[in-house]
């Protein structure tokens, strides 16, 4: 059985003229990273919310074909239940963080607790994520008094702790630095080595290309295109289609107008090398 299966979904948000997502096929499997990328309103986060359910059961509006998590219809399921099995960090860290806690410490036990997590342990697991996220030091602060890039932090790591099977992860770095986005991938790659499944909606496509299993490239509404990373994101048609492809091809693509072949397209920076070595090498 498919972790995910999305047959033939069209969703039009309430008084909306058009739909937002357009006839989605798709299946995602258990344990695997999937890169979402594409075009500014091309139905990224859209493709988000139905996964998380907030489609249909916070956002009305028409919802047509079937959404299938663990072969059980999602209109049907219980949002209680599917926020036990689904992390969902959002957009904009602004609108993630309660604003109901007084400390960063209380929002991050906030969900640990709605799960019922005994408080030694709970404890625990919030210092733990903390450290693991770089936010010890906040952790007396306001939540409402904190940088955007510290919101996003304190947001992931509420999830995060929560440890849930799936995640969906809607541009986490956009307010981060270099360092800080590297670290977020980290993490990321740390909850896939533990058997989660990851959906992560991300421009930043050099990192993709090191870490995700398969990229999903959206666009108007529709799926463009799915497939293992290499094959995705070393095909230069992406391009035409409003997403970015990696430096490492980019410049695969140059050097082979200029008459240097390589033997195959690197999507990332050491393969890139790598090749490059060996041509000289040759
Ligand atoms: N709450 C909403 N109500 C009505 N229309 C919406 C709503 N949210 C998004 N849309 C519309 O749905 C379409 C897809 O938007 P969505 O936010 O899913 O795109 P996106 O790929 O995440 O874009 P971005 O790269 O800007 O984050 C857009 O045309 C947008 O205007
Ligand atoms: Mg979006």
């Amino acid at each position: 059985m498919h972790l995910i299966e999305l047959k033939h979904v069209t969703y039009t948000y309430p008084l909306a003229n058009e739909p937002a997502l357009k006839d989605i096929n798709c299946t995602l499997e258990k344990g695997k990273f999937y890169g979402v990328i594409g075009e500014n309103a091309g139905g990224k986060t859209t493709f988000c919310n139905l996964l998380r359910g907030l489609i249909p059961h916070f956002y009305h509006g028409e919802l047509e074909g079937d959404v299938l998590v663990e072969g059980e219809d999602i209109r049907t399921m219980d949002v209680d239940m599917l926020s036990t099995k689904m992390g969902y960090i959002f957009q904009n860290p602004f609108t993630q963080i309660s604003g109901v806690r007084k400390t960063v410490f209380e929002e991050i036990a906030l969900g640990l607790e709605n799960l019922g997590v005994p408080k030694e342990n709970m404890i625990k697991r919030v210092i733990e994520i903390a450290k693991l996220l770089k936010i010890e030091h906040l952790l007396n602060n306001d939540p409402n008094r904190l940088s955007g890039g510290q919101r996003q932090r304190v947001a992931f790591a509420s999830i995060t702790a929560m440890d849930m099977d799936i995640f969906v992860i809607d541009e986490p770095t956009s307010q981060l630095d270099p360092d800080g986005t590297e670290e977020i991938f980290e993490i990321i790659h740390m909850l896939k080595e533990q058997g989660k499944t990851i959906i992560l909606v991300e421009h930043k496509v050099d990192l993709l290309a090191e870490y995700a299993d398969e990229i999903i490239v959206m666009g108007e509404g529709k799926i463009l295109s799915q497939g293992p990373v290499r094959e995705v994101l070393s095909d230069r048609s992406m391009m035409e289609k409003g997403a970015m492809i990696p430096q490492a091809a980019l410049l695969a693509y140059v050097l082979e107008e200029e008459g240097i072949t390589l033997p195959y397209i690197p999507v990332t920076r050491e393969e890139c090398i790598k090749l490059l070595k060996e041509r000289r090498g040759a």
